[in-house]
């Protein structure tokens, strides 16, 4: 059967990489699915290689009114949100004493301001049975030099997921956390990093990885639509490392 049957999934930041693809599966899987994405381009991208019958929904992550207007769509189109997973995110590197303020907040408004809050106005719409699931980063668990801000911002994630986890247990909402490790998705190209940097820094994440390669989108999206259905209907609180075993490196 259908894991996600008759539910209504929400997806932030699902118009490329692993949102992308677990769009993808929780419509096979079932689910009546919205997509929200900040940039039209990818928006529009995203429209010609998903179904038709995936929503899309132009919204910042990163700016509240966009996550009021967002959950208020939610509310019209839907009545109800069964699966939230807050997924948009985006990285850029600097060392801790070359981030300056601008750096901060760029990261921090859409990486955990935005999640903290969307969650929080999205709570009136999840009911008993509703999962919701953070894309947080094996960089949470890590000290990688300069992803100072970053990895703040991912380990301030998983500390969100576990108080809401709790927070929320006794309303019937499961809430976890996907860690991913390197994943190869549009993220890398968006770092502003020379061709040859880029390059030398894939190959010594590969080197880094056990089991010595990057991972794709579909087996994060495979672990989402695993938290996401009553297939995890007794695992809450809990941060799943989908990252070839980069955590306990
Ligand atoms: N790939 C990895 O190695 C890796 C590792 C650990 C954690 N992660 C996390 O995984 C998540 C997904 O990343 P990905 O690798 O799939 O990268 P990606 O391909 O760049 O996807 C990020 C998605 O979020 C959207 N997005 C970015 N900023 C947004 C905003 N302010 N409002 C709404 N949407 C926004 C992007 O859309 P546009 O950019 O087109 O606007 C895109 O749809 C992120 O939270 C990332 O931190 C990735």
């Amino acid at each position: 059967m259908a894991k996600l049957n008759g539910k209504i999934a929400l997806i932030t930041g699902g118009t490329t990489g692993i949102g992308l693809a677990a769009a993808k599966r929780f419509h096979e899987a079932g689910a009546r699915v919205f997509v929200s994405g900040r940039n039209p381009k990818t928006l529009d991208e995203a429209r010609k290689v998903l179904s038709k019958d995936v929503e899309l929904i132009l919204a910042d992550s990163g700016k509240l009114p966009d996550l009021d207007r967002l959950v208020s769509e939610l509310k019209t189109r839907a009545g109800r949100i069964d699966v939230l997973f807050v997924n948009a995110g985006i990285a850029n590197f600097l060392p801790a004493e070359a981030a300056d303020e601008a750096h901060w907040d760029d990261i921090m408004n859409v990486n955990l301001k935005g999640p903290f809050f969307l969650a929080q106005k999205a709570l009136p719409l999840l009911g008993k049975g509703a999962s919701v699931l953070f894309t947080t980063s094996v960089a949470g668990q890590r000290g990688f030099a300069s992803t100072a801000v970053y990895t703040t911002s991912k380990a301030g994630l998983a500390g969100l997921a576990r108080v809401l986890a709790a927070e929320w247990a006794p309303r019937g909402i499961r809430v976890n956390s996907i860690a991913p490790g390197p994943i190869a998705t549009p993220i890398y190209s968006k770092l502003g990093l020379p061709a040859k940097d880029l390059a030398g820094f894939e190959l010594s994440m590969q080197q880094r990885v056990p089991l010595h390669r990057f991972g794709v989108d579909d087996e994060v999206a495979k672990a989402a639509l695993f938290l996401a259905s009553d297939d995890a209907s007794f695992i809450t609180g809990e941060e799943l490392f989908v990252d070839g075993g980069l955590a306990i490196a």
